[in-house]
Protein backbone atom coordinates (compact mmCIF):
# COMPACT_ATOMS: atom_id res chain seq x y z
CA UNK A 1 0.00 0.00 0.00
CA UNK A 2 3.06 2.15 0.96
CA UNK A 3 4.89 3.99 -2.05
CA UNK A 4 7.87 3.43 -2.64
CA UNK A 5 9.45 5.95 0.10
CA UNK A 6 12.40 7.39 -1.59
CA UNK A 7 14.40 8.22 1.89
CA UNK A 8 14.20 4.47 2.58
CA UNK A 9 17.82 3.14 2.46
CA UNK A 10 19.40 0.07 2.92
CA UNK A 11 20.40 0.39 6.77
CA UNK A 12 16.74 1.69 7.42
CA UNK A 13 15.26 -1.36 5.38
CA UNK A 14 18.14 -3.68 7.29
CA UNK A 15 17.23 -1.84 10.75
CA UNK A 16 13.69 -2.60 10.27
CA UNK A 17 13.76 -6.05 9.09
CA UNK A 18 16.00 -6.45 12.33
CA UNK A 19 12.93 -5.32 14.61
CA UNK A 20 11.07 -7.79 13.29
CA UNK A 21 13.14 -10.36 13.97
CA UNK A 22 13.99 -9.53 17.44
CA UNK A 23 10.49 -9.25 18.15
CA UNK A 24 9.86 -12.23 16.61
CA UNK A 25 12.36 -14.19 18.33
CA UNK A 26 11.28 -13.07 21.76
CA UNK A 27 7.48 -14.75 20.73
CA UNK A 28 5.97 -11.09 20.92
CA UNK A 29 5.41 -11.20 17.29
CA UNK A 30 3.72 -14.13 15.72
CA UNK A 31 0.80 -12.81 12.98
CA UNK A 32 3.10 -12.82 9.71
CA UNK A 33 0.12 -9.98 8.60
CA UNK A 34 1.46 -7.87 11.76
CA UNK A 35 4.89 -8.79 10.39
CA UNK A 36 4.76 -7.67 6.63
CA UNK A 37 2.96 -4.63 7.99
CA UNK A 38 6.09 -3.89 10.10
CA UNK A 39 8.43 -4.88 7.17
CA UNK A 40 6.06 -1.84 5.05
CA UNK A 41 5.67 1.12 7.37
CA UNK A 42 9.06 3.29 7.20
CA UNK A 43 8.70 4.35 11.38
CA UNK A 44 11.88 6.70 10.83
CA UNK A 45 9.90 8.97 9.13
CA UNK A 46 7.70 9.27 11.68
CA UNK A 47 10.47 10.82 13.98
CA UNK A 48 12.25 12.70 11.94
CA UNK A 49 14.51 14.19 14.46
CA UNK A 50 15.18 10.30 16.41
CA UNK A 51 18.15 8.62 15.50
CA UNK A 52 17.92 5.53 12.66
CA UNK A 53 19.47 3.01 14.79
CA UNK A 54 17.26 4.92 18.03
CA UNK A 55 14.10 4.83 15.85
CA UNK A 56 14.18 0.96 15.50
CA UNK A 57 15.11 -0.12 19.19
CA UNK A 58 12.28 -1.72 20.89
CA UNK A 59 11.77 1.32 23.11
CA UNK A 60 9.23 4.37 23.54
CA UNK A 61 10.33 7.67 21.57
CA UNK A 62 9.18 10.74 23.08
CA UNK A 63 8.08 13.64 20.92
CA UNK A 64 6.62 16.08 22.85
CA UNK A 65 6.62 17.67 26.15
CA UNK A 66 4.63 20.06 28.28
CA UNK A 67 5.94 21.05 31.84
CA UNK A 68 8.92 18.54 31.63
CA UNK A 69 6.52 15.19 31.49
CA UNK A 70 5.89 13.70 28.56
CA UNK A 71 1.97 14.04 26.70
CA UNK A 72 3.56 12.45 23.16
CA UNK A 73 5.39 9.62 22.29
CA UNK A 74 5.90 6.92 19.40
CA UNK A 75 5.30 4.06 21.58
CA UNK A 76 7.01 0.64 21.74
CA UNK A 77 7.28 -1.93 18.71
CA UNK A 78 6.34 -4.68 21.51
CA UNK A 79 3.42 -2.97 22.93
CA UNK A 80 2.37 -2.16 19.54
CA UNK A 81 2.76 -5.31 18.37
CA UNK A 82 0.72 -7.05 21.69
CA UNK A 83 -2.26 -4.44 20.88
CA UNK A 84 -2.46 -5.09 17.01
CA UNK A 85 -2.51 -8.59 17.64
CA UNK A 86 -5.39 -8.40 19.81
CA UNK A 87 -7.34 -6.36 17.53
CA UNK A 88 -7.40 -9.68 15.02
CA UNK A 89 -7.94 -7.22 12.44
CA UNK A 90 -9.44 -8.27 9.00
CA UNK A 91 -9.19 -6.26 5.35
CA UNK A 92 -12.06 -4.36 5.35
CA UNK A 93 -12.33 -3.30 8.35
CA UNK A 94 -13.34 0.23 9.77
CA UNK A 95 -10.54 1.62 12.42
CA UNK A 96 -10.90 4.36 14.93
CA UNK A 97 -7.90 5.15 16.83
CA UNK A 98 -7.68 7.32 19.94
CA UNK A 99 -4.19 8.95 20.22
CA UNK A 100 -2.61 9.88 16.27
CA UNK A 101 0.41 11.01 17.83
CA UNK A 102 3.31 10.25 15.11
CA UNK A 103 1.09 8.67 12.68
CA UNK A 104 2.99 5.64 12.63
CA UNK A 105 0.27 2.88 14.38
CA UNK A 106 -2.82 4.57 11.83
CA UNK A 107 0.00 3.48 9.03
CA UNK A 108 0.35 -0.08 10.40
CA UNK A 109 -3.51 0.03 10.82
CA UNK A 110 -4.07 0.88 7.19
CA UNK A 111 -1.53 -2.07 6.00
CA UNK A 112 -3.81 -4.23 7.83
CA UNK A 113 -7.39 -3.07 7.07
CA UNK A 114 -5.73 -2.71 3.47
CA UNK A 115 -7.36 -0.43 0.38
CA UNK A 116 -11.01 -2.19 1.49
CA UNK A 117 -10.98 -0.83 5.52
CA UNK A 118 -11.04 2.47 6.22
CA UNK A 119 -8.47 3.99 9.21
CA UNK A 120 -9.30 6.95 11.57
CA UNK A 121 -7.16 8.50 14.02
CA UNK A 122 -7.97 11.35 16.54
CA UNK A 123 -5.49 13.08 18.76
CA UNK A 124 -6.20 16.07 21.12
CA UNK A 125 -3.32 18.14 19.87
CA UNK A 126 -3.42 20.40 16.96
CA UNK A 127 -0.05 20.15 16.26
CA UNK A 128 0.41 16.26 16.17
CA UNK A 129 -2.69 15.94 14.25
CA UNK A 130 -1.34 18.48 11.31
CA UNK A 131 2.42 16.37 11.63
CA UNK A 132 0.72 12.83 11.70
CA UNK A 133 -1.29 13.99 8.22
CA UNK A 134 1.76 15.67 6.91
CA UNK A 135 3.99 12.86 6.79
CA UNK A 136 1.17 10.57 6.78
CA UNK A 137 0.52 11.61 2.94
CA UNK A 138 4.25 11.63 2.34
CA UNK A 139 4.41 7.89 2.92
CA UNK A 140 1.92 6.69 1.37
CA UNK A 141 -0.96 7.03 3.76
CA UNK A 142 -3.25 10.10 2.84
CA UNK A 143 -6.50 7.88 3.12
CA UNK A 144 -6.05 7.49 6.35
CA UNK A 145 -8.87 10.50 8.34
CA UNK A 146 -7.21 12.78 10.96
CA UNK A 147 -9.32 14.43 13.10
CA UNK A 148 -8.36 16.83 15.78
CA UNK A 149 -10.38 16.37 19.18
CA UNK A 150 -11.20 14.53 22.64
CA UNK A 151 -10.88 11.47 21.66
CA UNK A 152 -13.37 10.58 24.41
CA UNK A 153 -16.06 11.20 22.19
CA UNK A 154 -14.72 9.17 19.50
CA UNK A 155 -15.29 10.44 16.03
CA UNK A 156 -18.69 10.11 15.07
CA UNK A 157 -18.35 11.33 11.61
CA UNK A 158 -16.98 8.49 10.86
CA UNK A 159 -18.58 5.75 12.54
CA UNK A 160 -19.82 2.92 13.13
CA UNK A 161 -16.42 1.21 13.77
CA UNK A 162 -15.22 -2.72 13.67
CA UNK A 163 -12.45 -1.77 15.94
CA UNK A 164 -11.60 0.87 18.20
CA UNK A 165 -7.81 1.14 20.00
CA UNK A 166 -6.72 3.32 22.42
CA UNK A 167 -3.05 4.19 21.76
CA UNK A 168 -3.52 6.04 25.77
CA UNK A 169 -4.56 4.94 29.26
CA UNK A 170 -7.85 5.20 29.88
CA UNK A 171 -9.44 5.55 33.37
CA UNK A 172 -12.99 4.67 31.96
CA UNK A 173 -14.95 3.25 28.97
CA UNK A 174 -16.31 6.49 27.04
CA UNK A 175 -20.03 5.57 26.18
CA UNK A 176 -19.21 7.15 22.65
CA UNK A 177 -16.83 4.31 22.27
CA UNK A 178 -19.37 1.66 22.38
CA UNK A 179 -22.31 3.84 20.88
CA UNK A 180 -19.99 4.27 17.84
CA UNK A 181 -18.86 0.40 17.69
CA UNK A 182 -20.95 -1.91 15.80
CA UNK A 183 -21.93 -4.96 17.68
CA UNK A 184 -19.45 -7.85 17.78
CA UNK A 185 -16.54 -5.24 17.60
CA UNK A 186 -13.27 -4.83 19.86
CA UNK A 187 -12.13 -1.94 22.27
CA UNK A 188 -8.37 -3.02 22.64
CA UNK A 189 -6.24 -0.72 24.92
CA UNK A 190 -4.97 0.06 28.65
CA UNK A 191 -7.91 0.73 31.07
CA UNK A 192 -6.68 1.57 34.84
CA UNK A 193 -8.33 -0.69 37.06
CA UNK A 194 -7.77 0.17 40.65
CA UNK A 195 -4.54 1.91 39.93
CA UNK A 196 -2.88 -0.63 37.56
CA UNK A 197 -2.59 1.43 34.39
CA UNK A 198 -1.39 -1.28 31.96
CA UNK A 199 -4.50 -3.65 32.40
CA UNK A 200 -5.04 -4.05 28.44
CA UNK A 201 -8.52 -6.08 27.33
CA UNK A 202 -9.90 -6.90 24.23
CA UNK A 203 -13.17 -6.48 24.94
CA UNK A 204 -15.82 -7.41 22.46
CA UNK A 205 -19.14 -5.85 21.97
CA UNK A 206 -22.04 -8.37 23.12
CA UNK A 207 -25.14 -5.81 23.14
CA UNK A 208 -24.87 -3.10 25.90
CA UNK A 209 -22.01 -5.61 27.62
CA UNK A 210 -18.02 -5.93 26.68
CA UNK A 211 -16.32 -9.26 27.54
CA UNK A 212 -12.48 -9.34 27.03
CA UNK A 213 -10.99 -11.85 24.89
CA UNK A 214 -7.39 -11.30 26.11
CA UNK A 215 -6.10 -9.44 28.58
CA UNK A 216 -2.39 -8.42 28.36
CA UNK A 217 -0.02 -5.46 29.79
CA UNK A 218 0.59 -2.35 28.22
CA UNK A 219 1.71 0.62 29.70
CA UNK A 220 0.67 3.88 27.47
CA UNK A 221 0.40 7.88 28.59
CA UNK A 222 -2.95 8.63 30.22
CA UNK A 223 -5.52 10.06 28.26
CA UNK A 224 -5.98 13.98 28.55
CA UNK A 225 -8.93 15.70 27.99
CA UNK A 226 -12.79 15.21 29.51
CA UNK A 227 -12.27 11.16 30.16
CA UNK A 228 -9.34 12.25 32.78
CA UNK A 229 -8.96 12.16 36.05
CA UNK A 230 -12.20 10.41 37.17
CA UNK A 231 -12.46 10.69 40.77
CA UNK A 232 -10.89 7.55 41.68
CA UNK A 233 -8.16 9.46 43.36
CA UNK A 234 -7.89 10.74 47.10
CA UNK A 235 -5.59 12.09 49.11
CA UNK A 236 -5.15 12.26 53.07
CA UNK A 237 -3.79 14.65 55.23
CA UNK A 238 -2.47 12.70 57.19
CA UNK A 239 0.32 11.36 54.49
CA UNK A 240 0.26 14.21 52.04
CA UNK A 241 2.41 12.40 50.15
CA UNK A 242 0.66 9.43 48.80
CA UNK A 243 -2.39 9.35 46.39
CA UNK A 244 -4.69 6.37 46.94
CA UNK A 245 -6.42 4.96 43.89
CA UNK A 246 -10.01 3.50 45.22
CA UNK A 247 -12.64 1.93 43.05
CA UNK A 248 -14.63 -0.01 45.02
CA UNK A 249 -18.36 0.12 45.46
CA UNK A 250 -18.02 1.38 48.91
CA UNK A 251 -17.13 4.99 49.51
CA UNK A 252 -13.13 6.01 50.04
CA UNK A 253 -12.91 4.94 53.84
CA UNK A 254 -11.26 8.52 54.39
CA UNK A 255 -12.10 8.19 58.62
CA UNK A 256 -10.64 4.71 59.25
CA UNK A 257 -7.42 5.34 57.40
CA UNK A 258 -6.69 8.26 59.00
CA UNK A 259 -6.77 6.63 62.14
CA UNK A 260 -4.84 3.63 60.76
CA UNK A 261 -2.02 5.60 59.50
CA UNK A 262 -1.39 6.98 62.55
CA UNK A 263 0.00 4.34 63.67
CA UNK A 264 3.50 3.58 63.44
CA UNK A 265 4.62 1.96 60.96
CA UNK A 266 6.31 -2.04 61.40
CA UNK A 267 7.75 -3.19 58.82
CA UNK A 268 7.38 -7.16 58.62
CA UNK A 269 9.72 -8.98 56.54
CA UNK A 270 11.31 -8.11 53.38
CA UNK A 271 9.41 -11.08 50.37
CA UNK A 272 9.58 -11.72 47.38
CA UNK A 273 5.79 -10.62 46.32
CA UNK A 274 5.29 -12.07 42.22
CA UNK A 275 3.60 -8.98 40.48
CA UNK A 276 1.23 -11.51 39.63
CA UNK A 277 0.13 -12.22 43.39
CA UNK A 278 -0.28 -8.68 43.73
CA UNK A 279 -2.56 -7.96 40.68
CA UNK A 280 -4.83 -10.96 42.22
CA UNK A 281 -4.50 -9.35 45.84
CA UNK A 282 -5.25 -6.03 44.10
CA UNK A 283 -8.60 -7.35 41.74
CA UNK A 284 -9.89 -9.99 44.09
CA UNK A 285 -10.72 -8.13 47.59
CA UNK A 286 -12.74 -5.78 48.41
CA UNK A 287 -11.05 -2.72 50.60
CA UNK A 288 -7.97 -3.27 48.71
CA UNK A 289 -6.67 -0.40 46.74
CA UNK A 290 -3.04 1.04 45.05
CA UNK A 291 -1.32 3.60 47.23
CA UNK A 292 2.15 5.45 45.58
CA UNK A 293 3.90 8.63 46.01
CA UNK A 294 3.61 11.90 44.00
CA UNK A 295 6.31 10.39 41.66
CA UNK A 296 5.22 6.95 41.25
CA UNK A 297 8.16 5.67 42.38
CA UNK A 298 7.22 4.02 45.85
CA UNK A 299 3.64 1.88 45.17
CA UNK A 300 1.93 -0.22 47.59
CA UNK A 301 -1.04 -2.45 47.45
CA UNK A 302 -3.06 -1.66 50.67
CA UNK A 303 -5.14 -4.35 52.80
CA UNK A 304 -8.08 -2.19 54.96
CA UNK A 305 -9.49 -4.63 57.32
CA UNK A 306 -12.43 -2.56 59.45
CA UNK A 307 -12.79 -4.47 61.79
CA UNK A 308 -9.64 -4.73 63.64
CA UNK A 309 -8.72 -1.48 62.11
CA UNK A 310 -5.52 -2.42 60.72
CA UNK A 311 -3.90 -2.15 57.16
CA UNK A 312 -1.39 -4.36 55.42
CA UNK A 313 0.78 -3.30 52.40
CA UNK A 314 2.92 -5.21 49.87
CA UNK A 315 5.21 -1.90 49.16
CA UNK A 316 7.69 -2.17 46.20
CA UNK A 317 9.89 0.77 45.76
CA UNK A 318 11.05 -0.12 42.49
CA UNK A 319 9.26 -0.46 38.57
CA UNK A 320 8.66 -4.16 39.86
CA UNK A 321 6.89 -5.94 41.98
CA UNK A 322 10.08 -8.67 42.33
CA UNK A 323 10.94 -8.01 46.34
CA UNK A 324 8.51 -6.08 48.39
CA UNK A 325 8.26 -5.45 52.03
CA UNK A 326 5.22 -5.91 53.81
CA UNK A 327 4.52 -3.15 56.41
CA UNK A 328 1.78 -3.31 58.70
CA UNK A 329 -0.27 -0.59 60.23
CA UNK A 330 -2.44 -1.02 63.44
CA UNK A 331 -1.66 -4.73 64.31
CA UNK A 332 -2.35 -7.76 62.62
CA UNK A 333 -5.31 -8.57 61.14
CA UNK A 334 -5.09 -7.29 57.71
CA UNK A 335 -1.93 -8.95 57.18
CA UNK A 336 -3.33 -12.65 58.05
CA UNK A 337 -6.14 -11.28 55.13
CA UNK A 338 -3.20 -10.52 52.67
CA UNK A 339 -1.39 -13.45 53.27
CA UNK A 340 -4.70 -15.77 53.18
CA UNK A 341 -5.31 -14.03 49.38
CA UNK A 342 -1.24 -15.08 48.24
CA UNK A 343 -1.84 -18.42 49.47
CA UNK A 344 -5.25 -18.59 47.32
CA UNK A 345 -3.54 -17.46 44.28
CA UNK A 346 -0.81 -19.97 45.06
CA UNK A 347 -3.45 -22.88 45.53
CA UNK A 348 -5.33 -21.67 41.92
CA UNK A 349 -1.89 -22.17 39.89
CA UNK A 350 -0.45 -18.59 40.54
CA UNK A 351 -2.70 -16.92 37.69
CA UNK A 352 -1.33 -13.86 35.42
CA UNK A 353 -3.54 -11.12 34.10
CA UNK A 354 -3.45 -13.14 30.87
CA UNK A 355 -5.96 -15.74 32.69
CA UNK A 356 -8.15 -12.65 33.88
CA UNK A 357 -11.68 -12.01 32.51
CA UNK A 358 -13.00 -8.40 32.44
CA UNK A 359 -16.78 -7.85 31.88
CA UNK A 360 -17.74 -4.22 31.43
CA UNK A 361 -21.61 -3.06 32.16
CA UNK A 362 -23.15 0.05 31.68
CA UNK A 363 -23.14 1.62 35.33
CA UNK A 364 -24.79 1.13 38.12
CA UNK A 365 -25.51 -2.53 36.64
CA UNK A 366 -23.29 -4.79 37.83
CA UNK A 367 -25.62 -6.28 40.91
CA UNK A 368 -25.83 -9.95 41.11
CA UNK A 369 -21.98 -11.12 40.98
CA UNK A 370 -21.65 -15.01 40.39
CA UNK A 371 -18.74 -17.00 42.21
CA UNK A 372 -15.05 -15.66 41.85
CA UNK A 373 -16.49 -11.97 40.77
CA UNK A 374 -15.05 -9.13 41.79
CA UNK A 375 -17.24 -5.70 40.79
CA UNK A 376 -15.15 -2.74 40.57
CA UNK A 377 -16.97 0.50 39.98
CA UNK A 378 -16.12 2.94 37.55
CA UNK A 379 -18.15 6.01 35.54
CA UNK A 380 -20.18 4.78 32.78
CA UNK A 381 -19.13 1.46 33.36
CA UNK A 382 -18.67 -1.47 36.13
CA UNK A 383 -15.89 -3.97 35.63
CA UNK A 384 -16.18 -7.20 36.63
CA UNK A 385 -13.17 -8.89 37.14
CA UNK A 386 -12.89 -13.31 37.49
CA UNK A 387 -9.96 -15.01 37.20
CA UNK A 388 -10.12 -18.06 35.30
CA UNK A 389 -7.85 -21.12 36.76
CA UNK A 390 -4.65 -21.50 34.54
CA UNK A 391 -4.31 -25.09 32.71
C1 LIG B 1 1.39 7.20 23.17
S1 LIG B 1 0.90 8.52 22.16
C2 LIG B 1 0.26 7.67 20.75
C3 LIG B 1 1.29 7.15 19.80
C4 LIG B 1 0.78 6.99 18.40
N1 LIG B 1 -0.24 6.00 18.26
C5 LIG B 1 1.90 6.77 17.41
O1 LIG B 1 1.86 5.80 16.64
O2 LIG B 1 2.81 7.60 17.38
C6 LIG B 1 -0.61 9.07 22.88
C7 LIG B 1 -1.28 10.19 22.13
O3 LIG B 1 -2.59 10.34 22.66
C8 LIG B 1 -2.94 11.69 22.55
N2 LIG B 1 -4.08 11.97 23.44
C9 LIG B 1 -4.08 12.16 24.78
N3 LIG B 1 -5.33 12.38 25.21
C10 LIG B 1 -6.13 12.33 24.13
C11 LIG B 1 -7.53 12.49 23.92
N4 LIG B 1 -8.36 12.75 24.93
N5 LIG B 1 -8.01 12.38 22.67
C12 LIG B 1 -7.18 12.11 21.62
N6 LIG B 1 -5.85 11.97 21.76
C13 LIG B 1 -5.33 12.06 23.00
C14 LIG B 1 -1.65 12.43 22.90
O4 LIG B 1 -1.64 13.74 22.40
C15 LIG B 1 -0.59 11.52 22.26
O5 LIG B 1 -0.24 11.97 20.98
Amino acid sequence: MAEEPAYDTPESTRLREALVHRLTHQATLRDPRIAAALRTVPRHAFVPDTSLEHSYQDTVVPVKYAGGEPVSTLSQPSAIVVMLEQLQLEPGMRVLEIGTGTGYNAALLAELVGPSGEVTTVDIDEDLSAGAADVLRRVGYGAVNLHMGDGFFGARYWAPFDRIELSVASESISPSWTEQMVDGGMLVGPIHVKGLQFLTPALRKHGSRLVSESVRACSFLPLRGSGAGTGTTFRLPVRPELRFVWESPDEFPAGVLTRILRHEREVRDEVPVAWAAAAYVLLTNEDVFLAESADRRVRGIMLLDRESESLASIISASDGWGTAAVVLYGGDGAHKRLAASIDAWSRRGRPGIEDLRLTAIPSPGAENLGTGEHLIRKPHFDLVAHYYTPR
